[in-house]
């Protein structure tokens, strides 16, 4: 295959980057195409535990090229404490890593005004206070966003800083009196020094991707966030600031989505969000707690609890149309081993009216009453399975609902965070 996308189809952390790595070894270029130091994905070979955020999760596989495409937003002190860290521990086993020159990149101001908005709202999106969302506005209002490419460039760079910063102490002032002034000198020589150990990776990734497609090379795509906080189609305003379906993977790698012959939609076997922002099928009670617990679902960025349901083939089937995958990764199937009852919910009544259709305004999304099936549960360890046939028979009668339901074949199951704990269809074709 030439190109092949994990896209997550729920709120996040469905184990995009288990999946990744895992596909990784039938690729040669790994790609992040957007989000920054907002995810969190996590990879467990060989017994250690790598939470990765900013670097693509093929940073692991030494023969293999990682790249950060023009679509991610860059905050160069996270990014080079991740590097340090993670060449700490494999050294130069380490991939080859690329970093584009047009991706923008996130200053101290970015994180104060986020915290001040946020604060402000009567309703808070519950973001991850990384100035995630105010790199984005400022890159679509293009008048304070400042690029990679820009940061190489001293006297440029410079310029930008004295036009920038007196602006954004304006409106950080007004929207928090008791913040304290930003300095162009201070800011210039930080980031100056970020920059010089950054140059070595820096360069125009879309060229290099171009030219990788015509030789032949396999490109891997690494989704972050998940299609439900898409900016477009998700659940807004409680959503990134990125197109993070697979809508946004052409925009934010410069390369053509038509390449891709194997789109991968991935979700939990059961829903989780962190942050605010409505979750049809969200319980807030023991059963929710339980699987918190199981799951140890807490987030890898901001170690909140993440909120836990059941799971939601409405809000998924509308991602996976939203996305235009071709098969779907169901992950942490074992998760779900203790229950003796199982629901997916498969049409929402809203005001009294069943529907198949997934909502577009939040108000509506909040009056949601899921429809619930109900499953028996299997209630035995799956985690040593390791072929389709061998799951118990309510685990594959689960699968097979939720698999009708979205109307996505099933192709992978996940039953454990190692790469072992991995389950292919017979006709899927690595
Ligand atoms: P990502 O952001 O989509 O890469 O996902 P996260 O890393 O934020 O969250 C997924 C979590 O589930 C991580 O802690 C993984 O190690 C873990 N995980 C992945 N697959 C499985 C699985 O099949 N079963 C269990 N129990 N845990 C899993
Ligand atoms: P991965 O790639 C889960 C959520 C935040 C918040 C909203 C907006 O690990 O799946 P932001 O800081 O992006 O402006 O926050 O989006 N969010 C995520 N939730 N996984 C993620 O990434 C997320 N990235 C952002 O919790 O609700
Ligand atoms: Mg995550």
């Amino acid at each position: 295959m030439s190109a092949t996308s994990v896209i997550g189809l729920q709120w996040g952390d469905e184990a995009k980057g288990k999946i990744v790595d895992l596909l990784t070894d039938q690729h040669d270029i790994v790609v992040r195409y957007l989000g920054g130091n907002n995810a969190g994905h996590t990879v467990v070979c060989n017994g250690e535990t790598y939470k990765l955020s900013l670097l693509p999760s093929g940073i692991l596989h030494p023969d293999k090229v990682s790249v950060i495409a023009t679509g991610v937003v860059i905050n160069p002190k996270a990014f080079l404490s991740e590097l340090d860290s993670i060449v700490d521990r494999i050294g130069d086993k380490k991939s080859e890593l690329l970093i584009s020159d047009r991706a923008h990149i996130i200053f101290p101001y970015h994180m104060l005004e986020e915290a001040a908005l946020e604060k402000s709202r009567k309703n808070p999106i519950g973001t991850t206070m990384r100035g995630i969302g105010t790199c984005y506005r400022d890159k679509a209002g293009r008048t304070h966003a400042i690029r990679m490419g820009d940061i190489l460039r001293p006297d440029y760079f410079r310029k930008r800083l004295e036009e920038v910063v007196p602006q954004k102490n304006v409106i950080i002032k007004a929207l928090n009196p008791e913040a304290e002034e930003l300095n162009v000198d201070e800011i210039f020589e930080e980031y100056s020094a970020y920059a010089e150990r950054l140059k070595p990776f820096v360069i125009d990734t879309t060229a290099y991707l171009h030219k990788a497609v015509a030789a032949g090379k396999r490109l891997l795509f690494e989704g972050a966030q998940g299609s439900l906080l898409d900016v477009d189609h998700g659940t807004f305003p409680f959503v990134t600031s990125s197109n993070s379906s697979g809508c946004g993977i052409h925009n934010g790698s410069g390369v053509s989505e038509r390449i891709i012959s194997c789109m991968i939609g991935i979700v939990k076997a059961y829903t989780t969000r962190v942050g605010g922002g409505p979750f049809p099928t969200e319980l807030d009670d023991e059963v929710g707690e339980l699987i918190r617990k199981t799951g140890n679902e807490y987030g890898t960025v901001t170690g909140r609890p993440r909120r836990c349901g059941w799971f939601d083939a409405i809000a998924t089937g509308y991602s996976a149309r939203i996305s235009g995958v071709d098969c779907i990764t169901v992950a942490l199937l074992d998760v779900l081993s203790e229950f003796e009852e199982l629901k997916i919910c498969e049409a929402y009544e809203i005001d009294g009216v069943k529907t198949t259709d997934f909502p577009s305004h939040v108000e509506d999304l909040r009056k949601v009453i899921p429809v619930y099936r109900s499953f028996p549960g299997w209630q035995s360890d799956i985690t040593g399975i390791t072929e389709y046939d061998d799951l118990p028979e309510n685990a594959r009668k689960y699968l097979d609902a939720l698999e009708k339901i979205m109307g996505v074949p099933v192709e992978i199951v996940s039953v454990g965070p190692d790469r072992k704990q991995t389950i292919f269809k017979k006709n899927f074709i690595k």
